[in-house]
């Protein structure tokens, strides 16, 4: 149990590092949350007209939900406290306690997190998210396409403790993705390389 909280703990607390806010006061652009729709994720980020800061951002941001769920496996080999470490990355990036726990939207932690859980789930995953993007041109519609595949893809290329893993997420990514579900509802959902309104 206490291996169980350290791994949750660690996790989260890797996954609540805010690398798009971060990375764009250093690169001088202020505050990302008054850019944009005021996430702090790699999409926003791009909203500055930086796309390496953008790319830095995503590789970042999934990379330490991806880092989170090695170190885990490899401390205790086994996959469910991947799935713990995971699972506690993406809540952190969610809800970081250093931002009064009003974090991003997860996807790109997401997707770093099935990719080091399950990489033939997390490649899905990525396929999904950039199939749709290619078609649509809507960062938030191509994250909850591939979120909500995510927990199928996984019942047939992985186990029930990942699609439980990849549940919780999807779960939590349409919660995050609210505010955009209504404008891809109202048809004003910006494309990908376009301004937007605060949301
Ligand atoms: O990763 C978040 C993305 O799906 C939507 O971001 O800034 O357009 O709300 P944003």
């Amino acid at each position: 149990a206490i291996a169980i909280g350290l791994v949750a703990l660690g996790g989260y607390l890797l996954g609540s590092i805010p690398f798009g806010l971060v990375l764009t006061r250093l690169a001088g652009y202020g505050d990302i949350r008054a850019i944009g729709s005021g996430n702090i994720g790699a999409t926003n980020v791009l909203r500055t007209g930086n796309k390496p800061l953008a790319l830095a951002t995503l590789l970042l941001d999934s990379g330490k939900g991806a880092i989170a769920v090695l170190i885990a496996v490899a401390l205790f080999e086994t996959p469910m406290m991947g799935v713990i470490a995971g699972g506690a990355a993406f809540l952190g990036h969610c809800f970081p306690v250093w931002l009064g726990f009003k974090g991003g939207k997860g996807v790109a932690t997401f997707l770093g997190t099935m990719i080091a859980a399950a990489w033939p789930v997390g490649l899905a995953c990525c396929a999904t998210w950039a199939v749709t993007a290619a078609l649509t041109r809507m960062s938030s519609l191509s994250a909850l396409v591939a979120a909500a595949l995510g927990p199928v893809y996984a019942l047939f290329l992985a186990d029930q403790p990942r699609a439980g893993l990849a549940l919780f997420c999807a779960v939590l990514i349409f919660i995050r993705h609210k505010d955009n579900i209504a404008r891809i509802l109202a048809g004003t959902e910006p494309r990908i390389g376009a301004g937007k309104k605060k949301g």
